[in-house]
């Protein structure tokens, strides 16, 4: 972690934030304020011991922002499939998509929002008066980018990432190929679901012509915590989600498991890391019919207080071998998290970023159409999430409760230098 965790200084430059737009007397609350003066906003009523979370999440860096940085309550999520022909078209997209993006991270529209009478406004409006609400923009290319049906699209495909490949069909999956995919993925995140929504709108705007929108998604509650000082969150089914996660400030385990380090090929993903997206709905009514002891069973872990089954605090480690007086296992086999843990995985982890999610109601059986978005990023999705999802996916007690609807990967470009632009060490080595 470098940028991310100091608070972003005052708001320098010429441009007028999207709050100046409106006066400053049109705008109350602390957190827009804090915003506009470039303030932390603190939390220490909520915990003495936690850190200043900054108003702003810093664009600028080795890698870019909505991974190890804290993490916001909403999302929206975009992939998006290429139209143009020509690599040209694509590095004038990125180029101006980083323009705009580091405006928006600042709280600034990405141009007039008011101008000639016979012209469309630039930017779209609906964020002005709000402040940047620590909004993140992450962008990464599909594999589909690089080469499609065989046909090499944009002459980039002799640069395709080898640990870039579609995710293999695996066990359980009931994947809808109208959410899953994609040439390129942008996951906005933000604490106000219109600051991440214009985000992803004004980017689509921009893109027409380019790119055309294939899914998006919607998320509104993290499930995973932003750092060590950060709370638990919970998922859908009720549970404390990510407490055993890969911890941001945690920069040796990040290292290890989810950066592109500086000796790996090809040389302009360092810096970089790979995004696996699963739409996963929750049938939460069948949960909700399902016993305490039963649901803990699935998941291993005590529901209210998150404690491993036969322990105390929530951050006990786990205890895969204790049996009970019967000489059954504590966390049963077929529990989530024995599963899912690194001591059952030859050591092996990933940084996971969800959010839940709510999409109406499904119509055949007027249950909600409800989940989690599962993100997770790492250095090598078929030596990471690939064998963990294929074991989840044949064992997991889970299985019984979720399904797999949707599947996309990405390569997440390397961060941007002041001056530089997402994606330019590879057209650079075009
Ligand atoms: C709807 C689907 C899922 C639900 C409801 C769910 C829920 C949970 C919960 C409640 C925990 C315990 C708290 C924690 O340590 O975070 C957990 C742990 C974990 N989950 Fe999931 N999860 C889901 C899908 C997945 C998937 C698809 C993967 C990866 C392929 C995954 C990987 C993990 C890992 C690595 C842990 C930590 C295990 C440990 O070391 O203790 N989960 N999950």
């Amino acid at each position: 972690m470098t940028e991310a965790d100091a608070p972003e200084p005052g708001q320098g430059g010429s441009r007028v934030s999207r709050r100046a737009f409106l006066g400053a007397a049109g705008v109350a609350g602390v957190a827009a304020g804090a915003a506009a003066g470039g303030v932390a906003i603190g939390r220490a009523t909520e915990s003495a011991a936690a850190p200043a979370i900054p108003a702003r999440i810093p664009f600028y860096g080795d890698h870019q922002a909505g991974i190890a940085t804290p993490v916001q309550n909403r999302l929206f999520f975009a992939s998006f499939d290429a139209t143009a022909e020509h690599q040209a078209d694509l590095r004038e997209l990125l180029r101006s998509w980083t323009a705009a993006v580091v405006d928006m991270t600042e709280g600034k529209p990405v141009g007039p929002v008011a101008g000639p009478q016979a012209l469309p406004p630039v930017d779209t409006g609906e964020a002005v008066g709000l402040p940047a609400a620590r909004l993140t923009v992450t962008v990464g290319l599909g594999p589909s980018l690089f080469e499609k049906d065989g046909r090499d699209r944009f002459g980039l495909a002799r640069l395709r990432p080898a640990p870039l490949a579609d995710i293999p069909p695996l066990p359980g999956d009931r994947l809808d190929p109208l959410l899953s995919g994609g040439d390129i993925g942008v996951q906005a995140c933000a604490d106000d679901p219109v600051v991440a929504f214009h985000a992803v709108r004004n980017l689509a705007r921009m893109g027409r012509g380019v790119v055309v929108t294939r899914w998006t998604q919607v998320g509104f509650g993290r499930t995973s915590r932003g750092g060590r000082h950060d709370p638990t969150p919970r998922n859908l089914q009720g549970f404390k989600d990510g407490t055993n996660n890969i911890s941001i400030d945690d920069t040796a385990a990040l290292d290890r498991f989810v950066w592109v380090g500086s000796s790996e090929e090809p040389s302009w993903m360092r810096g970089g890391t790979y995004q696996v997206t699963r739409r996963i709905r929750m049938f939460i009514e069948t949960w909700d019919r399902t016993a305490l002891g039963e649901q803990e069973a699935t998941i291993g872990r005590r529901k209210l207080s998150g404690a491993p089954l036969g322990a105390a605090h929530e951050f006990d480690a786990l205890d895969l071998e204790a049996k009970t007086p019967a000489g059954d296992m504590v966390i049963p086999l077929d529990a989530h998290v024995r599963l899912a843990s690194h001591q059952e995985n030859g050591g092996l982890r990933i940084l996971r970023r969800g959010f839940s999610f709510s999409d109406g109601i499904d119509p055949m059986t007027s249950e909600f159409n409800a989940g989690l978005f599962f993100t997770c990023f790492q250095r090598h999705p078929r030596s990471q999430f690939v064998p963990l999802q294929t074991r989840l996916s044949e064992h997991d007690a889970l299985n019984e409760y979720i399904r797999h609807e949707g599947s996309a990967v990405f390569a997440i470009l390397p961060g941007v230098q002041r001056g530089g632009y997402l994606g330019q060490s590879l057209f650079e080595s075009a």
